[in-house]
C-alpha cells in the first residue's frame, strides 16, 4: 500500500517504511509504512492484537522488526540481519541516540521506584544527553511544573497517583528533547477519574506542536488532536486518513463497524 502520509513540503520527524515483524511463524506487522512530519499527531488506532503496540516497539527497536526501514530525523538507522531473522541495529551508539531522540510512555509509567521523581526525570539528561546535574534539575522542575507536579519532586513514585504517575512518565520523556514521543494507550491503566488530567497535558503537547504518535481507545480526545488516524487491522493500516474522514466516513467496513461500536456518547 503507498504511504498515504507522504507529503515533500514539510521536514520529516519519522517514516517507517513497509515495516514487518513475526513472532516464529505469527506475522504481526505485514508492511507498515507512516511518515510523521514534525508537528503531526497520529492517533493509531485498532482492536486489541492488531499489533499497535508492536509497532510502537519496533519503532526503537525494543522488539526487533523482521523486515523494513527505520528514520528519525533526517537519519536512517542502519540495521542488519541476526542468526534468527530480526533486524538489529549495526552500530549501537546510533540506536542509542535514535532512542534518545525518541520518547516512549507505556501504559504502565515504568519509573523507577526507588529514585524520587526529581530522580526519575534527571536520569537520561544526565546519563545520556551528559547535561550537568544542576541544569538537568532546573530543566526538570520546568517540566514538573508543566505537568502540574513540581510540588511532588521529592517524592517516591510510590506516593504518587497513576494519573500523577503517568504526567511524571511524560516530563520524564520531554527532558530528552525528543523528536517524537510514542505513547502507547497511556490512559488505560488509569481509573476512569484520573484519565483526563493525563489528556489535558498530551492535548497541550499537540498544541505546542510536539510530534506525536498515540495508540489510544480515548476516540474523542482521538479525533480532536490528531492530524491523521490510522486503523491497523492484522498488522496492516487498513485505513489512514483526517479524523474527520476515518471517523465519520471510512472506506472500509470494518472501520465503521469498530467505530459504531466506540461510539463516545
Ligand atoms: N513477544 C511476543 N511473542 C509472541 N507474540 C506476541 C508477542 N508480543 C505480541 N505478540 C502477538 O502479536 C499480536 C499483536 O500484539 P500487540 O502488538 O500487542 O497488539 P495490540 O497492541 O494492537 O493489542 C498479538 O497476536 C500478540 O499475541
Ligand atoms: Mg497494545
Amino acid at each position: 500500500m503507498p504511504d498515504m502520509t507522504k507529503d515533500s513540503t514539510r521536514p520529516i520527524a519519522l517514516e517507517l517504511q513497509d515495516l514487518h515483524k513475526s513472532y516464529g511463524s505469527l506475522a504481526v506487522l505485514k508492511g507498515v509504512s507512516l511518515t510523521a512530519y514534525d508537528g503531526d499527531v497520529i492517533s493509531i488506532l485498532g482492536s486489541s492484537g492488531s499489533g499497535k503496540s508492536t509497532l510502537l516497539r519496533c519503532i526503537n527497536l525494543l522488539e526487533k522488526p523482521t523486515q523494513g526501514r527505520i528514520r528519525v530525523g533526517d537519519e536512517e538507522l542502519i540495521l542488519k540481519p541476526n542468526k534468527s531473522g530480526e533486524l538489529q541495529a549495526a552500530d549501537i551508539k546510533q540506536l542509542e541516540s535514535l532512542r534518545a531522540s525518541v520518547g516512549f510512555v507505556f501504559q504502565n509509567f515504568n519509573l523507577w521506584p526507588h529514585k524520587t521523581i526529581l530522580q526519575n526525570i534527571i536520569e537520561g539528561p544526565t546519563q545520556v544527553l551528559k547535561i550537568k546535574k544542576d541544569q538537568a534539575i532546573s530543566d526538570a522542575e520546568v517540566l514538573l511544573a508543566k505537568v502540574g507536579l513540581l510540588d511532588k519532586k521529592d517524592a517516591y513514585p510510590a506516593n504518587l497517583s497513576g494519573g500523577q504517575l503517568q504526567r511524571v512518565a511524560i516530563a520524564r520523556a520531554l527532558a530528552m528533547q525528543p523528536r517524537v514521543l510514542l505513547f502507547d494507550e497511556p490512559t488505560s491503566a488509569l481509573d476512569p477519574e484520573l484519565v483526563n488530567e493525563v489528556l489535558v497535558v498530551m492535548r497541550e503537547l499537540a498544541e505546542e506542536g510536539r510530534t506525536m504518535l498515540i495508540v489510544t481507545h480515548e476516540m474523542r480526545f482521538a479525533r480532536e488532536v490528531s492530524s491523521q488516524v490510522v486503523f491497523l487491522h492484522q498488522g496492516v493500516v487498513e485505513e489512514i486518513g483526517t479524523p474527520e474522514k476515518v471517523f465519520d466516513n471510512p472506506n472500509s467496513q470494518r472501520v465503521r463497524d469498530f467505530m459504531a461500536s466506540h461510539r463516545q456518547h
